[in-house]
């Protein structure tokens, strides 16, 4: 029965750090047959390198998504063509660069991996991810045995909308992107696994990641500044799904949270 774990956007170089110092121990640890991890914040607060990927896939990441923030690094939209472990946001107009999917595979079980953004409060162009999801899992078809997709979205109502509209289809549909972890993971009515927010990987003691008191001083007087990363409590937070090979649907869901100072024991494990 094949055990993926799902990691939330990866913040910053003490994200990056902590997954590479945490991943390996931790896939023997708990029997982790694929790793799938957000990474648009792990440059700094804004997208990814090809160095940052390669460096994530050598931690025994084996599957990297992105979000809005997939461009924001120069030079990223010519990287992202030779990076066959990394997928671009499916939703995006077509002709953007990248692959719209990925398909992982541990031993004869294949499971495929795409994001959607979401429309509602999101700044950048894509399609509808209700009907961009029915393409891709036309699309995808025999060529992998499940799926997981990953909602990158602001409002929760289209998350979780997203999710009904996908229950029964697909293994799992995980949200992420507010880089807060919610406390609704369930297996849906017809068996899929789902999670509105998988929450960030990087410090908590932060707004979103941020230096505390940029973004309090942003809010009072709202002039521009310069963003930091924040520098304490390091978390690792996500979801594990364990896929039924008969149904592939989801057969068991937990969300995960990994504190620094313990580095690989599991600080919290809600079972759902
Ligand atoms: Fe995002
Ligand atoms: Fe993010």
């Amino acid at each position: 029965m094949p055990k993926v774990l799902f990691i939330g956007d990866i913040v910053g170089r003490p994200g990056r750090e902590f997954v590479i110092k945490t991943l390996p121990e931790l896939r023997s640890k708990l029997g982790l047959d694929l790793i799938i991890a957000n990474a648009e914040n792990s440059a700094g607060l804004a997208g990814i390198t090809a160095t940052i990927a390669n460096d994530l896939a050598q931690a025994s990441v084996d599957g990297i998504t992105l979000g809005d923030h997939v461009w924001d690094q120069r030079g990223f939209s010519e990287d992202i063509k030779k990076l066959d472990f990394v997928c671009r946001p499916a939703n995006l107009p077509r002709i953007c660069p990248g692959h719209d999917h990925l398909i992982l595979k541990c031993k004869n079980f294949r499971v495929a991996v795409f994001t959607l953004l979401g429309r509602t409060f999101m700044k950048l162009k894509a399609e509808c991810p209700f009907l961009t999801a029915d393409h891709m899992i036309e699309k995808i078809g025999n060529n992998a045995d499940a799926i997981i997709v990953e909602i990158h979205a602001e409002a929760t109502s289209e998350k979780v909308a997203l999710g009904r509209y996908l229950d029964g289809r697909v293994a799992m549909v995980v949200g992420t992107h507010t880089h807060i972890p919610t406390a609704d993971g369930c297996i849906l009515p017809h068996g899929t696994a789902y999670l509105t927010d998988a929450g960030m990987t990087g410090p908590y003691d932060s707004v979103l990641g941020t230096d505390v008191q940029t973004i309090i001083d942003q809010f009072l007087d709202g002039m521009p500044r310069r963003y930091t990363v924040a520098k304490n409590d390091i978390r690792l937070c996500g979801c594990i799904v364990n896929i039924n090979e008969k149904t592939n649907l989801a057969s068991n869901f937990e969300t995960v949270c990994i504190r620094d100072e313990h580095a690989c024991k599991v600080e919290e494990t809600k079972e759902v």
